[in-house]
């Protein structure tokens, strides 16, 4: 799956949103995150966003790698991220 990195905290531009053609991009409180269990692997959403805070898994930089478990984490947590607002 693609994966949300830091670069999205507080920033949530939300471009991504409306180009993934699953709609597998959801808001959390602090940034927005892709279930992996969803996400098709298109790719449309990369190029969207502004602040490059998107990459395929395994293009993931080295110091950003947390935020793979990061985003498959969050969904099975107590307060999974929900629709994005706007
Ligand atoms: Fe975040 Fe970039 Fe999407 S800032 S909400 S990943 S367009
Ligand atoms: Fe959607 Fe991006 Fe995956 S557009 S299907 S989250 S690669």
């Amino acid at each position: 799956p693609y994966v949300i990195t830091e670069a999205c905290i507080s920033v949530k531009d939300r471009s991504c949103v409306d180009v993934c053609p699953v709609d597998c991009i959801y808001e959390g409180e602090d940034q927005l995150y892709i279930n992996p269990d969803e996400c098709i692997d298109c790719g449309a959403c990369e190029p969207e966003c502004p602040v490059t805070a998107i990459f395929p898994e395994e293009d993931v930089p080295t110091q950003l790698r947390s935020f793979i478990a990061k985003n498959k984490d969050v969904f099975e947590g107590p307060n999974p991220p929900g629709r994005p607002s706007r």
